[in-house]
């Protein structure tokens, strides 16, 4: 099987770049690698999520899927009194996620690798962020990625995603709706648009 961006442990020989970007009004710099999500740039739909997300004062943060960092990296500058968690399955993204909270400032914040919520068995959080795989499978990985979230939340807790609207869009809007019982659109621009749901 050929590699994808979800590999668990990339096997393509590691080529380094540097990905430049302003984000929230804040410059921002981001080692990137072959093998993970969105080399070249900042992916546009991660640039909505980052733009329009809610974050709160503090409390934990949940980065999933958190690719070469950039959604834990900016929560985390943005608010440092967040405890900000980052999880992938993808190893040589999780590496990235660390050097490049380092790069950018951001102190205290937790990266594991592994499978969706294996890596936080137990925790909850008052935010779940991400840019889902939807490559991997909108059954096999979205919707465990989803109804994961309602388990992982605290009450009062929001899930915020970004997807494509043409891909998966609908598909995922209804499977927060199944979920949480209600999801919202905070934000769209691109093609793309920012789901949120609300745990009770
Ligand atoms: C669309 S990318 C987004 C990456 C990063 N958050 C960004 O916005 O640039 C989705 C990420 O989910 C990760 N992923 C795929 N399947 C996963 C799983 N089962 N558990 C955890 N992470 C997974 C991929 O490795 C990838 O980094």
């Amino acid at each position: 099987m050929g590699e994808h961006y979800f590999s668990e442990k990339p096997s393509s020989p590691e080529r380094r770049g540097l990905v430049k970007s302003r984000l929230r009004g804040l410059d921002f710099g981001f080692v990137t690698s072959s093998g993970v999500f969105s080399v070249r740039r900042v992916d546009r739909g991660t640039r909505l999520l980052v733009e329009s997300m809610v974050l709160p004062g503090e409390g934990r943060v949940l980065d999933m899927g958190c690719g070469y960092g950039v959604v834990g990296v900016v929560a985390g500058r943005l608010a440092p009194g967040l405890e900000v968690w980052m999880t992938d399955i993808n190893e040589r993204a999780v590496s990235l996620a660390r050097l490049n909270l380092e790069r950018n400032g951001v102190e205290g914040a937790v990266v594991r690798q592994g499978d969706l919520y294996e890596p936080v068995e137990g925790m909850r959080f008052g935010v779940v962020l991400s840019n889902p795989p939807i490559s991997a499978g909108l059954r096999r990985v979205v919707g465990p990625l989803v109804e994961g979230a309602v388990v992982h939340l605290e009450s009062g807790g929001s899930l915020q995603v970004v997807v494509q609207s043409r891909k998966g869009g609908k598909a995922l809007a209804s499977m927060m709706e199944d979920a949480f019982g209600g999801v919202e659109v905070l934000a769209r621009g691109g093609g793309y648009r920012v789901l949120m749901s609300v745990r009770d």
